[in-house]
């Protein structure tokens, strides 16, 4: 069966990462979750303490951007790849609300931006590939064979989150992660690097009443439509 480039963008909390890994999983494909790298470096940024409420030092995390290492590392048990920075495993670290508070901020950087789409670009070269991220069929692969674009209502979204972050016994308020989600959709349609915006070729799919199954089963008709007249 032909290999394609599965480009998934959407708003956070659509659910672009678990359609995703079903994908990956069903095709054999490989999956790359772009949000878990401009995390990674956010995490970095916090670490080193370049970025604090109301600072950010973008020069010094600009000139340290050649040492941050960043590379997806398979987990069988899991059945997906894991997020390293400079060879730590820091897959928790990186999904907690502080890193979702200051990530928007780190994604504006033009220089993050270019290393990580040019890591991004390389990993795809070879297609049998599902990314997620903002910029993916815009950007990372202008010319994906098939392109996916996932809205909710930001309620929705704010919902699913706490629901998440509450299970892994984050002490957060739905109040808190509806401004989060809210915040951030605006700070990533308004960037001035690689806004997220949906590409002329993309299937936009709003899936506030779909569930996970519906979903999937519609993508995977898509899928099937594309790889025949490919
Ligand atoms: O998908 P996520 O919520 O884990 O992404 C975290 C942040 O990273 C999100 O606010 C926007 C940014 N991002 C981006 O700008 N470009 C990407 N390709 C992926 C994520």
């Amino acid at each position: 069966m032909k290999k394609i480039t599965i480009a998934i963008d959407g708003f956070s909390s659509t659910g672009k990462s678990t359609l995703a890994k079903q994908l990956a999983k069903e095709l054999g494909y490989v999956y790359v979750d772009t949000g878990a790298m401009y995390r990674a470096i956010t995490y970095f940024a916090m670490q080193k303490q370049l970025i604090k409420t109301d600072f950010f030092d973008k020069k010094s995390l600009t000139e340290v951007l050649p040492k941050i290492q960043l590379e997806f590392k398979f987990n069988a048990d899991l059945g997906f790849a894991e997020m390293y920075l400079n060879d730590e495993n820091v897959e928790k670290q990186i999904r907690t609300i502080e890193v979702s508070n200051f990530v928007s901020k780190v994604a504006e950087v033009s220089e993050v931006r270019s290393k990580l789409v040019e890591q991004q670009k390389e990993m795809g070269k070879n297609k049998a590939i599902v990314m997620d991220g903002r910029d993916i069929g815009t950007v990372v692969f202008p010319d994906a064979e098939l392109k996916i674009f996932m809205t909710a209502s930001a309620e929705t979204r704010a919902q699913r989150r706490f629901d998440e972050l509450q299970q892994k016994g984050d002490d957060v308020s739905y109040e808190d992660v509806l401004k989060n989600v809210v915040e951030r959709d605006y700070i990533d349609t308004h960037r001035e690097d690689s806004p997220l915006v949906i590409a002329d070729d993309a299937i936009e799919i709003d899936n506030s009443y779909l569930n996970k199954e519906e979903q999937f089963a519609a993508v995977l008709d898509l899928v099937n439509d594309v790889v025949k007249t490919n």
